[in-house]
């Protein structure tokens, strides 16, 4: 069976941006949406235009620039939001408005003192009108991971009937579980008359650590779009990483799903988000972080050595790391110093090896890492050529 397409929708320079202190100006954010449409991505979210002057004007500059995705800038339920949304993706190629309101009881109650009624016709009015600016309307019904079944699927008929494309599930305070978001997603796909006049999107926040999970179970519950961004930044813990959604599909044939992304880009961009917006990407970080392709462990050390696959599940090359590194500390053995004192030159024999072995274990012990200048002194001392 061929495998079908997961629409990736990028907000690095919306929801990502919202991470605090981390405000990018406009030539940072035009070059990281060049560089989205360069690796595949669908849909880039420039911004939320009716937010600032600035935030406006990267919305009409990215959507001069973007060649092949399509733009979306989000706004409220709010008639000035779409305006403003409308003319700031005037120049995209492919625009989209991404509309929407709180659905859940919190939001009803609490941040609006309304009722379903009139956040249904508050929802409705919206989509009618953004669709009067532009074809591609995106429904977003946030809090949906809180919001009962019966209402989510109601508002998502009603958003379908005047002309949503696109209905965004998001899971906004990263609260589902997998199971239970992915069996949201079948209810909908279930429930809501004219389900396949649109795509199911999943927007999964990471307050327990679960964004990448739910967004999976979604899409293996029948959504096809995720929303993403790279590094998994944005407000909080942030949200769906778009590095491992990626990776994740491609990995596992069984899901019979794909995405457009050119995963050799992954390493770099994340590299270039990082340095534009100052935040650190940690260490262990799944598929991009520094130490992802690295092997410090003896045990580990020798079995990658002997075959990469043993202790990989990826090939670095695939996302654009050139190869596994094999970190030498104290915790290393014989083949890792043996295989790093060869790379540099000095094919060492056991006896050789046995000597090195011990001086290397003594600096290592002193020392975090071993470096090849460490190694090559450590030879040389020993008097081998
Ligand atoms: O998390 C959320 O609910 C959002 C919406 C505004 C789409 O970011
Ligand atoms: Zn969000």
């Amino acid at each position: 069976m061929a495998k079908e397409k997961v629409y990736i929708f990028d907000t690095t320079l919306r929801d990502g941006e919202q991470v605090p202190g981390c405000k990018l100006d406009t030539k940072s954010k035009l070059s990281i949406a060049e560089r989205l449409d360069e690796m595949g991505v669908d849909i880039i979210e420039a911004g939320f235009p009716v937010s600032s002057p600035g935030d406006f004007k990267s919305v009409v500059e990215i959507s001069k620039l973007v060649k092949n995705a399509q733009v979306c800038g989000l706004t409220r339920a709010v008639k000035k939001d779409i305006d403003i949304a409308a003319d700031s993706l005037k120049n995209a190629k492919y625009p989209r408005i991404h509309t929407g309101i709180g659905t859940s009881e919190y939001h009803i109650k609490h941040k609006f003192n309304s009722t379903e009624e009139k956040i249904l016709e508050r929802a409705t009015s919206a989509v009618k009108y953004a669709k009067t600016k532009v074809n591609d309307i995106e429904f977003y019904a946030e809090d949906a991971g809180r919001t009962g079944n019966d209402f989510l699927a109601k508002i998502c008929e009603e958003v379908i009937k005047v002309g949503a494309t696109v209905l965004n599930i998001p899971d906004t305070t990263g609260y589902c579980l997998p199971d239970e978001y992915g069996e949201k997603i079948k209810y909908l796909k279930e429930n809501v008359k004219g389900i396949n006049k649109a795509i199911i999107s999943c927007h999964c926040h990471n307050d327990l650590g679960l964004a990448t999970a739910n967004s999976i179970s979604g899409v293996s519950s029948g959504a096809r779009q995720i929303e993403c961004t790279i590094n998994g930044i944005g407000e909080r813990a942030g949200n769906t990483s778009l590095e491992e959604v990626v990776m994740i599909l491609r990995q596992h044939p069984s899901l019979k799903l794909q995405t457009s992304i050119k995963s050799k880009y992954l390493y770099s961009t994340s590299l270039m988000v990082s340095e534009l917006m100052g935040i650190i990407v940690q260490p262990n970080k799944a598929v991009i972080g520094s130490n992802a392709f690295a092997h410090s462990s003896g045990i580990h050390q020798d079995g990658v050595i002997k075959n990469r696959e043993t202790y990989e599940i990826i090939d670095p090359k695939d996302v654009g790391v050139d190869k596994s590194s094999i970190i030498l500390t104290a915790r290393s053995g014989r083949a890792a110093l043996a295989y790093r004192a060869k790379n540099i030159g000095f094919e060492l024999d056991k006896i050789q090896l046995d000597k090195v072995y011990n001086e290397f274990l003594k600096l290592a012990d002193a020392k975090k890492e071993i470096y090849d200048d460490d190694i090559q002194k450590i030879v040389k001392a020993a008097n081998i050529k």
